[in-house]
């Protein structure tokens, strides 16, 4: 049994409010725990999107009654709420800017939109873009060039890891997150055993192996590891307008740990990349008497049967992993053991409360 500190994933879409059919603030955070994943940090894209005090307040509220592990919501940036959104810093987990296509209305396709949000939000707080190749390029430009942070999402392409590399050695603040579908599968993996091609949509895309390859070859430049967890259901993922996203809360950890001891990859990169970076980067409070305790020889199959995630499938089904979560305490109590979760909704605090 190995013990690990209490998991972070600041990057979830638990789809609260508007689509709690896919996914809720309670089924979201208990599939969470079942990962071992104690905090959460929710993305904007809802319905309504989270862009001002009004519907921040929707989601923190729905979160207070509903969660089940420790959250924080961030707010997304719009064509004209830089200053609304600056202002609710200290409530929300950070800055999300869409930059490139993706779910739902929050987009800024026009440059001349970024720059407010760039000025405005505070230094201290996480900014994060979701914004892919050239794209990305110009976002951490703008950081360059209004001396802030900047967090990339989901980054995928070699041309990526090698820029935000670069950029990193000429002193520019730039982090960055990867995805465990983004490192384990590619463009050519099987959208086969029976399922239809709407299930491996997702965005960023799946990349190529050169791609996959330069991701695990620049490993010291990848901060932070997240699901990008963006529960469809099926029927929506296998209709004719298929929704890009997978699940991957459950799958998180066991697939990562199935990696270590490849690729000079260890345990210490685990902690560091999801729990002691998105810790530090995101500003992060402590979970006193939080951790998680992990079986690391027992193998098994994925199965999108045993998820606690509503959205009922997984890309991953099927696939042997080793590893898998036995128990999580979360602020002194039992809140996972053996398949069960032990804590209600509403035991989840909000990171910024
Ligand atoms: O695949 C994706 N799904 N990429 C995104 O950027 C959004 C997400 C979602 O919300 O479904
Ligand atoms: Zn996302």
């Amino acid at each position: 049994m190995i013990k690990l500190p209490g998991l972070i994933d600041p990057h979830v879409h638990l789809r609260e409010p508007g689509a709690t059919h896919k996914e809720d603030f309670d089924s979201g955070t208990s599939a969470a725990l079942a990962g071992g994943i104690t905090m959460v940090l929710a993305m904007p894209n809802t319905k309504p999107p989270i862009f001002d005090a009004d519907t921040l307040d929707l989601a923190l509220n729905a979160a207070k009654q509903k969660a089940r592990c420790d959250y924080g919501q961030f707010v997304g940036a719009g064509p004209d709420n830089a200053i609304m959104a600056a202002s609710l810093a200290d409530k929300a987990a950070g800055l999300k800017m869409y930059l490139d296509s993706t779910f739902g209305e929050l987009r800024l396709n026009d440059m001349t939109l970024w720059q407010p949000h760039f000025a405005n939000y505070p230094k201290n707080y996480p900014l994060v873009a979701h914004s892919e190749s050239r794209s990305m390029a110009a976002a951490i430009l703008f950081a360059a060039i209004y001396d802030r942070p900047v967090h990339i999402a989901h980054i995928s392409l070699k041309e990526e890891i090698l820029l935000i590399k670069a950029a990193k050695e000429k002193g520019i603040k730039v982090t960055c997150e990867v995805c465990p579908h983004h490192l384990f599968m590619t463009s050519s993996s099987p959208s086969g055993r029976g399922q239809g091609e709407g299930r491996m949509e997702v965005r960023p895309r799946l990349a190529t192996q050169t791609d996959v390859d330069a991701l695990w070859g620049n490993l010291d430049v990848i901060d932070c590891f997240a699901t990008d967890h963006a529960p469809h259901t099926l029927e929506e993922k296998d209709s004719d307008n298929p929704p890009p996203g997978f699940p991957g809360l459950e799958t998180f950890l066991p697939l990562i740990l199935t990696a270590v001891d490849h690729q000079n990859f260890t345990m210490d990169d685990v902690i560091k990349k999801m729990y002691t970076n998105p810790k530090k980067i995101f500003n992060l409070p402590d979970q006193p008497e939080t951790w998680v305790e992990v079986d690391e020889n027992a193998s098994y199959e994925i199965r999108a049967e045993e998820q606690f995630t509503r959205c009922g499938w997984t890309p991953f089904e099927g696939w042997k992993v080793r590893g898998k979560v036995r128990k999580v305490v979360l602020r002194g109590k039992t809140a996972f053991e053996d398949g069960r979760i032990f804590v209600k909704p509403g035991y989840g605090k909000n990171i910024r409360g």
